[in-house]
C-alpha cells in the first residue's frame, strides 16, 4: 500500500531518488526530504523502498508493543558481522537477546550506578586535568575527541575494569578509529546497489575486515586478562562471564560474550559522546542559558569537590540542556519498527506482517504540531516539568522504545549530566567565532570540528 505515501519528485530509473542526496549525509537528507514531504514517505534507493515516519500520531501509533517490534534493518543490520547476536543487534526471536539481556539488566540498576559514580567522576577528572593543561597552554579544545575520550574510558573502567589510556594519547585510541572505520563502512553498504557492494567497496571491505579483526582481538585480550585475574568487582564483564540465568541457569558462551563486549564498548560511548559535544555547541552559543546552569550547579552543589551520587539527579536544569540537545540532534538518529501482524498504521496505512518503517528521530524532535513554529530554537524550558505533562508521550525518543530501548539510557544520562555539571562549574565555554554547526554521520551524529576556547572561573572551583 505505498502508492499513498510520498516520495521524491524526480526519481530516476534503477537508481531511486539520489538527487540531492549525498552518500555522507543519507539522515540529514532525509530531513530535507522529510520537510518537503511530510509526516511519512518514502525513499528509494536502487529498487529497495524504504518508509519514513516522523509525525508524532504515527510515531506513537508505532511504539506501540502489541502490534510493532524492534526491526533489525539497515545500518543496523549491516552491523551484524561486528556485534552479531548481541543485545543492540540481536534479532527478537533470538534466545540470547532475553538471556542477555535478563543477566545484564542488574548492571544498569540505581545500586549498579551508585556504584559506577565514583569512577565516573574519577574518569572526568582526567578530563579537566587535561582542558587544564590546554588552558594554561593558551589552547582551544577538541570538544568531540575529548568527549569521546572521557565516554570511552568511563564504560571501559566502569564496564570492564580496563584502562585505554585515552588521556595519555594525542591520536584517538586505534579501537576508536576501528569502531569509527566499521560504523562509517555499516552506514556505506546502504548507499550502493547490495549486489554490487562487494565490487564497488571492496577497498573498504578489506579495511573493515581488518578494523573488525582488530576489535575482536582488543576485545578477546580484555576478555583472557579476567579470566587469568578470575573475575573483577561484579562489572559488567563479571555478570557476562560468571552471572547464570535467574530462572533457566543459562550463561553466555564465549562467542556472545565476544559480541556483547563490542556492542557495549561502542553503544556505550559513541552517543554519548556525540550528546556531551552537542550540549557543549549549545552552552557556549548560549552565554545566557549557560549562566543560568552554572547558577543552578553552583547552587546545588556549592563548592563540594567529589559531588555525591544523589546531587548529580538534582541538577535539573543542567539535565533539560542535555534533553534539549538530545531533541535536537539525538545522537542516534532513528530506529526501525516493524509489524508483528497485518495491521493497519494510525488507522491509514496498511502494514502486512513484518513490514517496516523507519522513525526519523530528528524529525520528530522539530514536529511543529507537538514543539511549536519555532522548534528549531534551542530553549532548555521546553523540557520543565509542566512543558514535559502537556506533551502527548512518545514525542521525545532519543533512546527509542519498547522492550528494546536503551539498556544504558540512566548510565549516559547520569554520566552526562555529572560531566557538565563539573564544566559549567570550572569552565566559561567559547565558541571560536567563525565556526559553523556541521554534522558528521557515521550511523550516530556528532559536530564535526567543534573546538572551544575556555576560561577558568576560580582556582579551586
Ligand atoms: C539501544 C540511544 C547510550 C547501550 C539504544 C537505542 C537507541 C539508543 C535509540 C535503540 C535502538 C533501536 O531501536 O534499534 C542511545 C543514546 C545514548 C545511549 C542516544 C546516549 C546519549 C548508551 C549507553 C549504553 C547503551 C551508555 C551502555 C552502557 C545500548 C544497548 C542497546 C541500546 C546495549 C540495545 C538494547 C536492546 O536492544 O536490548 N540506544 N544510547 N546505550 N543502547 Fe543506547
Amino acid at each position: 500500500e505505498l502508492h499513498r505515501i510520498p516520495h521524491p519528485p524526480h526519481r530516476l530509473p534503477l537508481l531511486g531518488d539520489v538527487l540531492g542526496a549525498d552518500r555522507r549525509t543519507p539522515l540529514q537528507d532525509s530531513v530535507r526530504f522529510a520537510r518537503e514531504l511530510g509526516p511519512v514517505f518514502r525513499r528509494r534507493a536502487f529498487g529497495k523502498e524504504f518508509v519514513f515516519v516522523w509525525g508524532a500520531p504515527l510515531v506513537a501509533d508505532l511504539a506501540d508493543e502489541t502490534r510493532f517490534a524492534k526491526h533489525v534493518g539497515l545500518g543496523v543490520a549491516n552491523l551484524r558481522p561486528v556485534a552479531g547476536d548481541g543485545l543492540f543487534t540481536a534479532y527478537n526471536h533470538e534466545p540470547n537477546w532475553q538471556l542477555a539481556h535478563d543477566v545484564l539488566a542488574p548492571g544498569f540498576s540505581r545500586e549498579a550506578m551508585e556504584g559506577y559514580h565514583g569512577m565516573m567522576l574519577s574518569v572526568a577528572g582526567r578530563l579537566t586535568d587535561h582542558w587544564d593543561r590546554r588552558l594554561l597552554a593558551g589552547q582551544t579544545v577538541d570538544v568531540p575527541g575529548d568527549m569521546t575520550r572521557l565516554t570511552l574510558e568511563t564504560i571501559a573502567r566502569t564496564g570492564f575494569g580496563h584502562d585505554f589510556a585515552s588521556f595519555e594519547r594525542d591520536r584517538p585510541h586505534p579501537f576508536v578509529t576501528a569502531m569509527v572505520g566499521t560504523l562509517t563502512y555499516a552506514q556505506r553498504l546502504n548507499s550502493v546497489p547490495g549486489p554490487l557492494a562487494p565490487l564497488l567497496l571492496r577497498a573498504a571491505a578489506r579495511r573493515n575486515a581488518a578494523d573488525m579483526a582488530y576489535l575482536n582481538r582488543t576485545v578477546d585480550d580484555l576478555v583472557a586478562q579476567r579470566r587469568r585475574s578470575g573475575g573483577g568487582e561484579g562489572d559488567l564483564l563479571d555478570r557476562m562471564l560468571a552471572t547464570a540465568h535467574p530462572e533457566t541457569g543459562e550463561r553466555l558462551s564465549a562467542e556472545n560474550v565476544r559480541k556483547q563486549v563490542i556492542t557495549f564498548l561502542v553503544a556505550g560511548h559513541e552517543t554519548t559522546s556525540g550528546a556531551l559535544s552537542f550540549a557543549l555547541y549549545y552552552l557556549a552559543r548560549h552565554p545566557e542559558i549557560a549562566a543560568r546552569a552554572r547558577a543552578e550547579v553552583d547552587r546545588v552543589w556549592g563548592d563540594t569537590e567529589q559531588p555525591g551520587y544523589d546531587r548529580v539527579a538534582k541538577l535539573r536544569y543542567v539535565r533539560r540542556v542535555l534533553d534539549e540537545a538530545l531533541r535536537l540532534w539525538p545522537t542516534a538518529p532513528a530506529f526501525a519498527r516493524e509489524a508483528r501482524l497485518d495491521t493497519v498504521l494510525a488507522g491509514e496505512h496498511p502494514m502486512r506482517r513484518g513490514a517496516w518503517a523507519l522513525v526519523l528521530t530528528p524529525m520528530l524532535h522539530r514536529d511543529p504540531a507537538v514543539w511549536g513554529e519555532d522548534a528549531e530554537r534551542f530553549d532548555p524550558d521546553r523540557f520543565d516539568a509542566a512543558a514535559v505533562r502537556a506533551r502527548p508521550p512518545h514525542t521525545f525518543k532519543p533512546f527509542g522504545t519498547g522492550a528494546r530501548a536503551c539498556i544504558g539510557r540512566q548510565f549516559a544520562v547520569h554520566e552526562a549530566t555529572l560531566v557538565l555539571g563539573l564544566l559549567l562549574r570550572r569552565y566559561e565555554l567559547h565558541a571560536e567565532p567563525g565556526y559553523r554547526l556541521t554534522v558528521v554521520e557515521r550511523l550516530t551524529l556528532m559536530p564535526e570540528g567543534l573546538r572551544l576556547r575556555l576560561e577558568r572561573r576560580s582556582p579551586d572551583g
